[in-house]
């Protein structure tokens, strides 16, 4: 059982300067929490802060209805994995995963039931007589991770486990951990800088920026409804396309026109905030996103029933990918490189041009200063 409430928390580390600042989330028992954002976001401070390894200088941290600000972290009881693993090289694997328990001074016979139990959910049991040195290193993380649950804490804190394993063995980590959690049915907040790791893995996901929440929400929630251009950015590969674009509403329609010189390339907003975004925006400029799978070639565009809605956004390829399943052609857009996602079977070659179709319902529109998307659904 563990409920984790953080109350406008801070870590103020001088005068000016804030590893986080006013935090504020709810975690839940069973939940799949991920702090996700770039490095020096803030992740493994907070994630500290609620370990108990950091002092909170501000805001409130409550753990199943206790405020826990000063608690020690033994008595917090929660386990965490750090990138760096720390097993004990003297002790073979079965003693690193026994250790936690035999410093609680448990009997003998359950200590070897609870260390087989977790061998077994790992699949390391042939490895308990190794010791660390003769371990691969995501054998090695397995471990690591078995000493951690063993103890069946309240919550698990994970800080980057799967960082030091090439990308294969990250892959197979991120689905054991997935299965761990179904398993162990606990909380565990994870911190990463991986979107991929943090789409898989989380059943809720904290996005953050220079120590500040950015969005909190489910995976496909982030993906489809971000709250900004941060956000909207940092999820997904190739991340999402951003093209300034000047607003003009026309009789009854407002258009979106790519800014630059040469030939009027243009984009029709759809829905109810077509005309909110053209009474509001109407001759400034703001910018437009759309993901590479919501580009399309014109005979998907005529099926999907939107190809009227792109007037001559016609682009040069300056790339070209094939990855079996499909293709993912390159462009540059106002000194950046767009990409969109086809089908295998798309011909076009790098320096052809090649006519493209937006599907605008799925299209986003920030604000130019706040970056804010102006079509953000709080209400989904
Ligand atoms: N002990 C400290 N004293 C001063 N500043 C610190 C201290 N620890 C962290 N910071 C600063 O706080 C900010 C957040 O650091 P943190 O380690 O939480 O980032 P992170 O999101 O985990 O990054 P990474 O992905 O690189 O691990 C950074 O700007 C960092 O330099
Ligand atoms: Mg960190």
């Amino acid at each position: 059982m563990a409920e984790i409430a953080l109350r406008n928390v801070c870590k103020q580390f001088d005068a000016t300067h804030y590893g986080v600042k006013d935090f504020n989330l709810d975690i839940h028992d069973h939940e799949f929490v991920v702090f996700v954002g770039p490095s020096g976001c803030g992740k493994s401070t907070t994630l500290r802060l609620i370990a108990g390894l950091e002092e909170i200088t501000d805001g409130e941290l409550w753990i199943d209805g206790n405020l826990c600000n000063y608690l020690e972290p033994g008595e917090r009881d929660m386990s965490m994995v750090f990138q760096h693993y720390a097993l004990y090289p003297n002790m073979t694997v079965y003693g690193n995963i026994a250790y936690a328990l035999k410093v609680r001074k448990l009997p003998k016979q359950e200590i070897d039931r609870k260390v087989r139990e977790v061998a077994d959910i790992l699949e390391i049991g042939q490895l308990l007589d190794r010791k660390p040195v003769a371990l691969s290193g995501g054998q090695k993380q397995r471990v690591a991770i078995g000493a951690a649950i063993v103890r069946q804490p309240k919550a698990f804190l994970m800080d980057e486990p799967l960082s030091n394993l090439d990308a294969k063995l990250r892959g197979q980590m991120r689905v054991e951990l997935q299965k761990l959690h179904k398993q162990l049915n606990t909380t565990i907040i994870y911190v990463t800088h991986d979107q991929t790791e943090a789409m898989t893995l989380g059943t809720k996901i904290v996005v953050m920026k220079d120590g500040l929440i950015q969005q909190v929400d489910t995976p496909q929630q982030i993906y489809d409804n971000p709250i900004n251009k941060f956000v909207a950015g940092f999820v997904g590969s190739p991340s999402m396309n951003f093209i300034e674009c000047d607003v003009s509403v026309e009789r009854d329609r407002t258009a979106l026109i790519f800014a630059g010189t040469g030939p009027i390339r243009k984009v029709y907003l759809t829905g109810q905030h077509a005309r909110h975004i053209g009474e509001k925006y109407d001759g400034r400029r703001v910018i437009l996103g759309i993901r590479p799978e919501d580009i399309y070639e014109e005979a998907d565009a005529l099926e999907g029933g939107f190809a009227e809605n792109s007037v001559d956004v016609e682009e040069t390829v300056v790339t070209r990918e094939m990855l079996g399943s499909e293709g993912i052609l390159y462009f540059d857009e106002q000194q950046a490189t767009c990409a969109v996602r086809l089908k295998p079977t798309n011909q076009t070659q790098v320096g052809e041009k090649l006519r493209l179709y937006f599907d605008m319902d799925r299209a986003h529109v920030f604000d130019m200063e706040t970056e804010e998307n102006l079509l953000y659904r709080k209400e989904w």
